[in-house]
């Protein structure tokens, strides 16, 4: 299987798992990315038997609109049951890098608020240490030099990802070679830093459910 069919196997494989669970009033969120990408084309067959969903980017908002799925502010919905989003990489406990699309603040905030978080990715994702993938960071525009700093001082190599205002007006910085083997530790050295908004690390909010496609078909962690 190559990866696209991985990605479009493991977005059929949620889709498939939510099905049953979705009530007329269920709001679904979603993440942001290609494979997030396939389960919201998927969603779109759904879309009568659902509330609707909360978008972790203007990018994946506007392809939830252009099917025809309706896409509220977190802020005017009492409850996200599901949050469905991909990885940059996964390791045994479920915890994640995020962030290479740049929308890791928001896809947080929505993994915070969803009762049940579903990660689709393929194999190539998964790690035993987290770290491989450079960690994308979202800071204040003006306090780049001053975070950068903080970041080698804690082992990283950060390096700024040139032309990226995230949707929140921030900029993205790359860890590159962040010692990453205790991730929840660093989630909360990092959560610390003034200037930085948000890491890409999701170790206090894992995902609940892995999907992760192989040659031989998806398998599930949770
Ligand atoms: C975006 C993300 C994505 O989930 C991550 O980059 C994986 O993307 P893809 O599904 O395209 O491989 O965190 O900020």
């Amino acid at each position: 299987m190559d990866q696209d069919s991985k990605k479009q196997a493991v977005a059929d494989a949620a889709l498939a798992y939510l099905r049953p669970k979705l009530e007329s009033d269920t709001i679904v969120g979603i993440g942001t990315g290609s494979t997030a990408n396939r389960f919201i084309d998927g969603l779109a067959g759904l879309k009568g038997s659902i509330g609707g969903t909360v978008a972790s980017s203007e990018a994946s908002a506007e392809r939830l609109r252009a099917h025809g799925i309706p896409v509220y502010d977190l802020n005017s919905v009492d409850r996200v049951a599901f949050y469905v989003d991909g990885a940059d990489e996964a390791n045994a406990q479920l915890q994640l890098i995020k962030g290479g699309g740049g929308a890791l603040t928001r896809e947080k905030i929505v993994a915070a608020a969803a009762d049940e978080f579903l990660c689709i990715a393929d194999d190539s994702k998964l790690v035993r240490t987290l770290g491989e993938f450079p960690l994308p960071v979202e800071v204040i525009p003006m306090a780049r030099g001053y975070v950068a700093r903080e970041l080698v001082r804690l082992g990283g190599d950060p390096v700024y990802r040139e032309g990226v205002v995230t949707d929140n007006g921030n900029i993205i910085l790359d860890v590159y070679r962040f010692p990453l083997a205790q991730p929840l530790a660093m989630e909360e050295t990092l959560n610390n830093l003034t200037g930085l908004v948000c890491s890409g690390l999701f170790a206090r909010r894992p995902a609940d459910r892995l999907f992760l496609a192989g040659d031989d078909g998806v398998r599930e962690l949770e």
